[in-house]
């Protein structure tokens, strides 16, 4: 106990004992009220429910972070038996002028999602602190890895985009990390590839969370068409072909923003990797022959006639000169 002395005691202020005072009673009628509410409702739900509730509406007095909101959210579904299941996005990024305007966007666009993983993995020998600060701001559940791609499989700046395969390495590494530290039969989600230059509807989220083993849907603005889709069958419903701008004859001919994979069958098959041995413009196709078949996907966003991910691309802009002290 601090030591006070005694003259203090004895002449206490007493606008501040009155307040005191107050709040111990408003504390003592909250905590009564609480628990008559409690025992007057009948369910458990209903009295999680009741609890979640009040946490909500004093968040700011108990100073709930995002996440804990989202964990309270998430026991509270989970009582209900209708918990979403976390979707594992694995995001690529690297370096350039744009990145952080990428990198903003998405994470805004995931902050409204509140069953997701984001895994982030940077093309860099260092993580650096422009990531850094932009997942500490982020709130959300992030995992930061970082791994270089091998210099002779590197974009060169004047190269064209199809002449390398980009994220080969980054995606890898969050394959791993999945592998790694998620447990096959014991953790539940869907594996989705995000890309950092992407734009995303909060719409599509909702569409992977209904994956079983692989969803498919139709992506904007991609090969020259204003979108690539899926041919249904029109009265099974199934997937008979691609609308595709690029030999749409693949096995798979879907972009990677056109499909997620249930965690089950990643930890399943740990051999599914992406490659640098396979042809421009196959990995999608190669690493999904190794979980299905054509006509095992499963068509998603209404039948595929409704467009929720678009493959924006943001102007390489001309920086002619650098501000200093600004992260931009
Ligand atoms: C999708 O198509 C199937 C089969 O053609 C049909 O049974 C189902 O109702 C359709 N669903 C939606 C959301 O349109």
């Amino acid at each position: 106990m601090k030591y006070v002395p005694e003259r203090h005691m004895e002449y206490p202020n007493n606008l501040d004992m009155k307040i005191r005072k107050c709040l111990v009673y408003f504390l003592g009628m909250s905590i009564l009220f609480i628990i008559w509410k409690l025992s007057v409702i009948e369910t458990d739900v209903e009295k999680l429910q009741f609890l979640k509730d009040t946490l909500y509406l004093n968040k700011e007095q108990l100073q709930l972070s995002h996440q804990q909101l989202i964990l309270i959210e998430h026991l509270y579904q989970t009582k209900l038996g209708k918990e979403l299941p976390m979707i594992y996005a694995v995001t690529p990024t690297y370096t350039r002028y744009v990145q952080k305007a990428e990198l903003t966007r998405i994470s805004q666009t995931l902050a409204l999602v509140p069953n997701v993983h984001w895994i982030l993995v940077e093309d860099s020998d260092e993580k650096t602190d422009l990531v850094r600060n932009l997942i500490a701001d982020s709130n959300l559940l992030v995992t930061h890895l970082n791994t270089k791609t091998p210099v002779i499989e590197k974009l060169g700046d004047k190269d064209p985009r199809w002449k390398k395969h980009r994220g080969v390495t980054q995606r890898n590494a969050g394959l791993k990390w999945l592998r790694s530290n998620l447990e096959l039969n014991k953790d539940k989600g869907v594996v989705y590839f995000m890309d950092d230059d992407n734009t995303y509807s909060t719409k599509l989220f909702k569409e992977i969370a209904k994956v079983k083993k692989v969803g498919v849907w139709p992506v904007g603005l991609v090969g020259g068409l204003n979108a690539e889709t899926l041919i249904l069958d029109q009265h099974t419903g199934k997937v008979v072909g691609y609308r595709s701008g690029w030999k749409a004859d693949r096995k798979f001919a879907i972009d990677m923003a056109g499909f997620a994979i249930n965690l089950d069958l990643i930890l399943s098959k740990p051999e599914a990797q992406f490659s640098y041995e396979m042809e421009k413009g196959f990995q999608e196709s190669e690493f999904l022959s190794y979980f299905t078949s054509k006509e095992e996907l499963e068509p998603l966003a209404d039948n595929c006639t409704k467009v929720y991910v678009w493959h924006t691309r943001t102007e390489k802009p001309v920086v002619k000169g650098i501000v200093p002290g600004l992260e931009v």
